[in-house]
């Protein structure tokens, strides 16, 4: 496996291997995706197994272009033509209505599809290249931290892929929000990269979350998640010999200082996770950002991330 530029001739190359049927690490805004042909049982298989995800667990299905929507979805809504129209190219997924057109191992056998479009030059580029969608969940072993640069690919994942297509640092940094388009009543699945009051000020309305402990809507919701080796606990204040990731002036090495503003801080989170696991570290506390609507997503990774193991 190689880590490429994503020249034109690399593209080809990457879209020669989805097309094949194998594995290509794709960068987008939000987080480094594990891609393949989303039309492919076979090689959407080699996704789960390459991440050891259980097989329940759905994908993200990638579009370059409005008109894919047409062979995937059964039914598209009112909610779904807004949110779209707003967001995408965009850290937005939408869960709706599947076609027969996706196989059933991409949805965990859900009737439900979730799809988004990124907004990454290369990814949309690769997309268009192979003329199919992709299905790409994060490029993480299961549970782990998703990778936000193309160094950041695990070992384990680089091995089963053709290749990596280095896109640069991930803007975003974490992972899309997901939303539930299939009626009117628009529930928000995973909090992420578009805020839950973007989304309200696009409806002009409130909306609810998903009930927790409902039905299962939304399988790869695990209350361990996103989770670098070291445990991860949220304090007010990391002492000064600790390991952590805090707001003022640092007072040694494994310490990382983190910006007071949600968007800057969610897209340098997983980097500064990894950077301090690869040190070995026991523990990385992380002093506590406010708890505030904008806020939502960076305490949804952080719950996660010091989550039950
Ligand atoms: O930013 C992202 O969304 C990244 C990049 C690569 O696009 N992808 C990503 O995929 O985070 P993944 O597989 O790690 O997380 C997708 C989550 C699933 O765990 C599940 O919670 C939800 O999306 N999901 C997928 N299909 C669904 C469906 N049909 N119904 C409800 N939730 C679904
Ligand atoms: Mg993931």
């Amino acid at each position: 496996m190689a880590i490429l530029d994503p020249s034109p001739a690399n593209i080809m190359v990457a879209a020669d291997a989805i097309l094949a049927g194998e594995l290509v690490c794709i960068p987008t805004e939000t987080v480094y995706g594990i891609a393949a042909d989303a039309t492919n049982a076979e090689a959407v298989e080699k996704i789960f197994s390459a991440k050891n995800r259980p097989a329940d667990n759905p994908l993200i299905v990638h579009v370059s272009d409005f008109i894919q929507l047409d062979d995937i979805v059964a039914e598209w809504t009112e909610a779904a033509d807004l949110l779209a129209n707003r967001f995408w190219p965009g850290p937005l997924t939408l869960v709706l209505r599947k076609s027969e057109f996706i196989p059933d191992s991409v949805t965990g056998g859900l009737d439900t599809v979730a799809i988004r479009m990124p907004d990454h030059a290369v990814a949309l580029e690769l997309i268009e290249a192979c003329g199919v969608p992709l299905a790409a969940p994060s490029a993480n072993r299961f549970m782990r931290l998703s990778p936000t640069r193309a160094e950041m690919v695990a070992p384990e994942i680089a091995e089963r892929v053709a290749c990596i297509l280095d896109g640069g640092p991930c803007r975003v940094g974490l992972e899309s929000t997901v939303v539930d388009v299939t009626s009117n009543n628009v529930k928000i699945l995973r909090p992420g990269g578009v805020s839950r009051g973007e989304i309200q000020a696009a409806l002009g309305r409130p909306l609810g979350d998903a009930p927790p402990d409902g039905p299962r809507r939304s399988p790869g919701n695990y209350d361990r998640h996103y989770a670098p080796r070291a445990a991860v606990r949220v304090v007010d204040e990391v002492p000064e010999a600790a390991v952590g990731l805090i707001f003022g002036e640092p007072t040694s090495s494994r310490q990382i200082r983190m910006p007071m503003d949600p968007e800057a801080f969610a897209s340098t989170l997983y980097a500064a996770m990894h950077l301090l696991d690869s040190q070995k570290v026991e523990e990385i506390l992380v002093q506590s950002p406010p708890d505030e609507g904008p806020w939502e997503a960076v305490w949804d990774r952080l719950r996660r991330a010091g989550g039950e193991r």
